[in-house]
């Protein structure tokens, strides 16, 4: 086998990666019409995305706004959560799964996920359950849902609304049944990086009207449907979508079950690859997701079995290879600033809160699976499993030559 091209041997792969995002002569035709249409905002585009998207994920209705946080947000303010509730969440997720309850005024509160599929662990949801709890909210992480059977009994058994981060899951279903219209509400992104985007912009779907209507008014201004312009009902923000995003998004959602498809069929050939090779472990995948989005496409690195070589010599040596993989979040979301400093509001709300009857000490959580990931998790970006059957194998091929020469990395500590 050749030198590492890290050490200046040739690469295995030379040829490179899908582009992202992806455009032809749809989104040109859709944004130009909007354009010459003169009608830019909250129109017939946006109404025929939101009902196109909602019965693409089997729900009944869907809100459109300004971003998967924004969704998030809207999701939680219409299942009634605010100041003085708990909202469990994961710790292994992008900051705005825990900033969204916090921006209502809610506390997060981590419980720590499976090793296997970076996705909340029941058993740790249903012990971080207090008095306060109102709601959990599930990360369907990098596409996989979270098991969605296991968190509905809990939920009902301890009446907690289910606000969903399907913020990875576009196009995911579980048990038959679209992700985001499986719990009480969810919220999915259209930011760049995502499957479905347009540049920025996110979604709520919910099967109850209530629900919708009420996520809607906070949307929009605290504006009721079929009631007057200028009255305003409740504490409502400006999350609204624009027509040019709905048109673009229009056009995106002709490719997506094409695209999830492509890229299922890419990761299961990735992982057949993969899981002959040593030094890593697979993530897991469910036969109960089907069909499952891949935002990510991940695996472990089983430090232990490297002989001395660390994760960031292994990324390093298969980028030098040609193959894009990084190591995602380099620490749980508690570890940060902002958690660390019981940092929210300027006067500690709503953590240190009057209305908080609960002590929160973010220093003090550890959710060990989420340590570990955050050290061992390596992965490939959504956009990396468009690439053609040969890319899978040159992955699996970078990995062997990394692994068969990994002492010459050990050798350079
Ligand atoms: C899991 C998860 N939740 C929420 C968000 C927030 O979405 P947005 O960036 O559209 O606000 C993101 C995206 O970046 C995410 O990855």
């Amino acid at each position: 086998m050749s030198k590492l091209a890290i050490k200046g041997g040739p690469p295995v792969r030379t040829e490179g990666w899908p582009d992202w995002p992806i455009c032809d002569e749809r989104e040109e035709t859709a944004v130009l019409e909007v354009l010459r249409s003169g009608k830019w905002w909250y129109g017939e585009k946006v109404k025929a995305f939101e009902e196109a998207f909602a019965a693409f994920q089997d729900a009944a209705f869907g809100v459109s706004c300004t971003s998967g946080t924004a969704a998030l947000k809207i999701g939680l303010l219409a299942c009634g959560v605010g100041a003085g509730d708990e909202v469990i969440v994961p710790p292994y997720t992008f900051v705005a799964t825990a900033a969204a309850p916090l921006l209502v005024n809610a506390v997060p509160v981590f419980a720590d996920v499976d090793l296997d599929t970076a996705n909340l662990n029941p058993t740790a949801v249903e012990a971080a359950i207090t008095p306060r709890t109102k709601a959990i909210m599930p990360v369907h992480f990098a596409g996989l849902p979270a098991d969605m059977d296991a968190l509905g009994a809990i939920a009902r058994r301890h009446n907690l609304a289910i606000v969903e981060d399907a913020c990875h899951a576009w196009g995911t279903k579980w048990q038959g049944k679209g992700a985001g219209a499986l719990g009480d509400c969810g919220g999915f992104s259209f930011q760049m990086s995502k499957n479905l985007t347009a540049g920025e912009g996110g979604i709520l779907l919910a099967d109850d009207e209530e629900t919708a209507e009420r996520a809607r008014s906070y949307s929009n201004f605290g504006r009721m449907v079929d009631k007057a312009f200028y009255d305003h009902y409740l504490l409502g923000d400006n999350l609204r979508m624009t027509e040019m995003q709905a048109a673009i998004l229009l056009a995106q959602l002709t490719r997506l079950e094409e695209q999830t498809a492509r890229r299922h069929e890419r990761a299961t050939l990735l992982s057949r690859e993969l899981e002959q090779t040593p030094g890593l472990a697979l993530m897991r995948d469910d036969e109960r997701a089907r069909p499952r989005a891949w935002h990510l496409y991940m695996f472990r690195f089983l430090p232990e079995q490297w002989d001395g070589v660390t994760r960031e010599q292994f990324l390093e040596a298969m980028r030098a290879e040609g193959i894009p993989v990084g190591s995602g979040y380099p620490a749980p979301l508690y570890k940060n600033p902002m958690f660390l400093h019981q940092a929210t509001g300027p006067d500690g709300c709503p953590v240190s809160c009057p209305y908080y009857s609960g002590e929160m000490d973010y220093t003090a959580v550890c959710c060990p699976n989420t340590e570990r990931l955050c050290e061992e998790i390596c992965w490939l970006a959504q956009s990396a499993l468009l690439a053609e059957e040969e890319a899978m194998e040159d992955v699996g091929r970078a990995v062997v030559k990394v692994w068969e020469r990994r002492e010459e990395l050990a050798r350079e500590k």
